[in-house]
């Protein structure tokens, strides 16, 4: 596994999709071949991330109790239903740390159309997970209960209300705010979408957080390599390039606290956009008995069982007139895997007279003369490729490189 040496990381890209309903004619992939158009690197933009510290007061945890903090808004399929995410309790690193019960305390979301009262009500699950090193002089974690609830039967296009927490401790969040997509159709589309990779949560990330915030987009695309807790020591000392840092560690460490510090920074823009992420190589984050991203699948909700994979690593959703297809490039993908017949199942069920863009999203390109990736996932190009193209997808979006 290729880890991008940080020195490399100044930038997430950050980009936007603006879509017109209005009778514009955008020539779609239905219209093509194209002759292919290159852009070159602006060298400008490379330079040194540094990453916000721990006692930097926006990853700090600012609430009490069991009170709701790190709040997240997904989609689910279909405009009707979104998720609601969020974290109680105080994670533990160290030694001989005990979990908490997720049992504990309740999941909770009521919501409505007007802030007050919130009529609706719907209740969902809860989870801890670890992140265990059983060797001498590395740190454990746990952490804090993380809450995912569904809510169903919402207007499209419309305003919500909502708070979450546990009614029986009395720990609300305060009430926010999200906006459901329009209805799937060939005019109907979200405004503006945000696309970003490889976001970190350096100095940089802050000023790309920013820029995204005041161009007021109505869903977030994550395309992998999110926090960046991997290139940390469990004792919380970082490097721009961990295996030139750290050569003797057993195994490849991570600090898990970075993650917390990452929900509490993104909860300002998250709590009310909707955010969809799929999973880079920085979400691996191998454990003992090679457990893998624990954190990316326990953390995020996402619309999986609802789009027919059984898996958090691809689902697929609808926003508007646009079909998305989140695939994984770091689990199987053979024709002969869940992952390809679950794509080719889901391709064969779009109904382009609904959402006639297609848009597919994953971690590493498939194409790129960037030397330090160079045909890294040359098998999942050769397994997928055909596949994508015979169903005319309108667009890929990938990060990794940089
Ligand atoms: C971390 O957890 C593993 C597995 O339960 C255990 O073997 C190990 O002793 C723990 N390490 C510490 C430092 O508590
Ligand atoms: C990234 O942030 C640093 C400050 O930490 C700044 O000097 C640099 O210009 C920023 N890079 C970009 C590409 O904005
Ligand atoms: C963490 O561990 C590394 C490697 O053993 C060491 O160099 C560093 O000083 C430690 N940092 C802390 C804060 O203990
Ligand atoms: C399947 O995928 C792996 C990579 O994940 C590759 O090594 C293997 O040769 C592939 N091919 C077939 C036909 O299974």
């Amino acid at each position: 596994m290729v880890f991008p040496l940080r020195l490399f990381c100044a930038v997430a890209i950050a980009g936007f999709i603006f879509v017109d309903g209005g009778g514009v004619n955008i020539p779609s992939t239905l219209d093509g071949p194209f002759e292919p158009v290159t852009v070159p690197f602006d060298e400008s933009l490379r330079g040194n991330a540094v990453d916000l510290p721990d006692s930097d007061p926006r990853v700090k945890r600012r609430v009490k109790g069991f009170e709701p903090e790190q709040i997240s808004i997904s989609l689910s399929a279909h405009y009707h239903s979104v998720w609601i995410s969020w974290i109680t309790g105080e994670s533990q690193i160290g030694y001989n740390i005990k979990p908490l019960d997720p049992k504990t305390v309740a999941s909770v979301v009521r919501y409505g159309m007007i802030r007050q009262p919130l009529t609706h009500e719907a209740t969902g699950y809860s989870l801890v997970y670890n992140q265990l090193y059983p060797f001498e002089g590395l740190q454990n974690y746990t952490s804090g209960i993380i809450h995912h609830v569904r809510l169903t039967g919402l207007n499209p296009n419309t305003l919500y209300y909502y708070r979450c927490g546990d009614p029986s401790r009395q720990a609300w969040s305060k009430v926010d705010s999200f906006k459901t997509m329009p209805v799937s159709g060939p005019r109907n589309y979200p405004d503006r979408i945000a696309i970003v990779g490889d976001l970190g949560l350096t100095y940089n990330t802050t000023t790309t957080i920013s820029h995204l915030i005041s161009n007021k987009p109505n869903l977030v695309l994550l395309v992998g390599d999110v926090t960046y807790a991997n290139l940390y020591l469990t004792n919380g000392t970082g490097s721009d390039c961990y295996s030139c840092s750290f050569p003797q560690s057993p195994i490849h460490e991570t600090y898990q606290p970075r993650w917390d510090y990452w929900g509490r920074f993104m909860q300002n823009l998250v709590s009310k956009v909707p955010i969809m992420v799929v999973e880079g190589n920085h979400e691996i984050e191998e454990q003992a008995r090679g457990q893998t991203f624990a954190a990316y699948s326990s953390r995020f909700a996402f619309p999986s069982e609802e789009s027919g994979s059984s898996s958090t690593f691809y689902y697929s959703f609808d926003a508007g007139g646009i079909h998305f297809i989140m695939l994984g490039a770091y689990i199987a993908y053979n024709k002969s895997e869940d992952q390809y017949k679950w794509l080719e199942r889901d391709l064969a069920n779009v109904d382009r007279s609904k959402t006639p863009w297609l848009v597919a999203t994953w971690h590493p390109p498939w194409y790129s003369s960037y030397k330090a990736h160079y045909k890294e996932v040359e098998c999942m190009r050769v397994a997928m490729e055909e596949l994508l193209y015979s169903y005319g997808v309108d667009i890929v979006f990938n990060g990794h490189d940089f």
